[in-house]
């Protein structure tokens, strides 16, 4: 199985993170492991967020990992220049519809949680979005003008069968590496396409995976338990818009925006591999980039992901899971998540440590 990995750094912290990520990858070994430009860094050399070799090399990739797009340098930019679509044109070209933000809280930094500790240790679940329908791109859309200086803004949710069922597919065989229980979550009080995801979701999962536990929530509600018991969930699939708003909401239930890992799919191949981009959700970071004050462990994790569901290496990403625990065990903190009376670690320091780990 080959294991070509494109890497993307982009800009602020995503080289400085990303360094971080190369080592620990070296360390596994195995890797055949292409570099590129994306984002400012890529336009400043190229006059693009993308070139489209950088395009054509993420598609022939096994999966791409990025750091981070954009900064004050280049926020006056043209719109169809700036750093932001060079990632927009990633994941439109390689038609990557789920979208996987884990929420998972480390035991130590349970007690720095913004919620109560007991409520959220042993966090562990995962929120699978679809990323490239429904209300965001649905037609018809715009701003009208209706008579009597009045005027309309108008959007569409749209959702057809087989865009549900692609994601839907891919919550169930990511819960079936969990804890085998799907939560899907819609309006399907108040709306069509909602219902129309609840039959659909239902209808998958009685003929092909049966060996799921799949439970059906309304959104409002969902978010209400995300905040009461979030550990009652283990997958949850939801549409665009509400996967945007949950997804946000699990995140803070962790902690730190340098701790949160995410990957996006596209379609399996014959052979079952899916297109993927792993990244950190966090931003470049402008106010402490290059500084060595970044968390590399975001970005770390994603790499993890990449291990587990793009190269079904479950034993290597647990081993890095593993390694990051332990490191902030040890106490060892970047600023972002350092705790009175630690001292806080550089980027490269923690790098260090979790290759130590
Ligand atoms: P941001 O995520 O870059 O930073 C927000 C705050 O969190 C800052 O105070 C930053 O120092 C801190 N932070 C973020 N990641 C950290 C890490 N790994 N370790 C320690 N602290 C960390 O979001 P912001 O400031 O809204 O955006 C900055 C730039 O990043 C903008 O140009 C924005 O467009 C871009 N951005 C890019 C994203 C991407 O590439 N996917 C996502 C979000 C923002
Ligand atoms: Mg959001």
């Amino acid at each position: 199985m080959s294991r070509t990995v494109l890497s993307l750094p982009g800009d602020g912290i995503g080289p400085e993170v990303m360094a971080q990520v190369r080592r620990v990858l070296d360390r596994i070994g195995g890797f055949q492991i292409e570099e590129g430009l994306v984002g400012g860094a890529s336009y400043d050399a190229h006059g693009t967020p993308l070139t489209d070799d950088t395009m054509a090399a993420a598609l022939k990739a096994d999966a791409v990992l990025l750091g981070a797009v954009g900064g004050p340098k280049w926020d006056t930019l043209p719109f169809e220049v700036k750093p932001e679509r060079g990632l927009l044109r990633l994941r439109k070209d390689m038609e990557l519809f789920a979208n996987l933000r884990p929420a998972l809280v480390f035991d130590a930094l349970a007690q720095a949680s913004t919620l109560k500790t007991d409520l959220v240790r042993g966090l562990d679940l995962m929120i699978v979005r679809e990323l490239t329908g429904g209300v965001y791109f649905g037609e018809p859309r715009g701003i009208e003008d209706i008579g009597g200086g009045e005027r309309r803004g108008v959007n569409t949710q749209v959702y057809t069968t087989s865009e549900i069922v692609r994601v839907a597919r891919v919550a169930f065989d990511l819960a079936r590496k969990r804890d085998s229980r799907v939560c899907s979550v819609e309006k399907a009080n108040v709306m069509e396409s909602g219902l129309l995801w609840r039959e659909e979701v239902q209808k998958l999962r009685d003929a092909e995976y049966t060996d799921v536990a799949l439970s059906h929530m309304y959104a409002d509600n969902c978010a209400m338990q995300l905040v009461r018991a979030p550990k009652q969930f283990d997958v949850i699939v939801t549409d665009n818009l509400f996967g945007d708003l949950l997804s946000d909401c699990a995140a803070m239930l962790t902690g730190s925006l340098g701790m949160l890992p995410s990957a996006s799919l596209g379609a399996a191949d014959a052979n079952g591999r899916r297109k993927a981009l792993y990244e950190p959700v966090h931003g470049s970071a402008p106010d402490i980039a290059g500084q060595d004050k970044a968390n590399p462990m975001a970005c770390i994790l994603s790499a993890s992901m990449m291990l587990r569901y793009s190269f079904d290496m479950a034993a290597e990403a647990d081993l890095v899971d593993r390694a990051c625990q332990d490191v902030l065990n040890a106490g060892i903190r970047t600023g972002d998540i350092v705790e009175p009376g630690m001292t806080p670690v550089g980027t490269a320091a923690m790098g260090d440590a979790v290759l130590a780990a």
